[in-house]
């Protein structure tokens, strides 16, 4: 199953602002943080039990230079650097996955700017569960 959780909805934090000036976002707006290391977005994701989740975010880079992020679970960077690549143009939106290991409960997601350039534009996060054929043995 998948949960998304847009950007702009609490509690979901965008260090930044929540625009709409370019479209096809989904929901109300994107974040358009501050183009500074350490910027961020942090979302609050919640898992009915503990285990394998794929992070998936949506973003636009309208520049053709990378715009990576630190991406920490719940305080930890699990993925360094992750890259948020040029997609063409601000309107261009495209999705990038990881995989992650969520506890049962309350989880947060957060990515942080690590060059100069900030963050791309960030639109939602869906978090996908493989609980689609989980067998019972016994
Ligand atoms: C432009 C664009 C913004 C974007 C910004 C940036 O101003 O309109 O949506 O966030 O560039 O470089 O981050």
């Amino acid at each position: 199953a998948t949960t998304r959780y847009e950007v702009e909805s609490a509690p979901a934090e965008c260090s930044g602002v929540v625009a709409s000036n370019h479209s096809g976002y989904s929901g109300s707006g994107f974040c358009d943080t501050p183009n500074a290391v350490s910027s961020a977005v942090q979302f609050t994701v919640n898992m009915p039990v503990a285990g394998t989740a794929t992070l998936g975010i949506r973003y636009a880079n309208g520049t053709t230079a990378n715009r990576p992020a630190d991406v920490s679970v719940n305080g930890s960077v699990v993925q360094p650097g992750f890259g948020f690549e040029g997609t063409g143009a601000w309107n261009a939106w495209a999705t990038k996955s990881l995989p992650v290991q969520l506890n049962a409960g309350t989880n947060t997601v957060r990515l942080a700017a690590t060059t100069a350039g900030g963050l791309a534009n960030i639109d939602y996060l869906d978090v996908t569960t493989d609980d689609g054929n989980s067998t019972i043995m016994q």
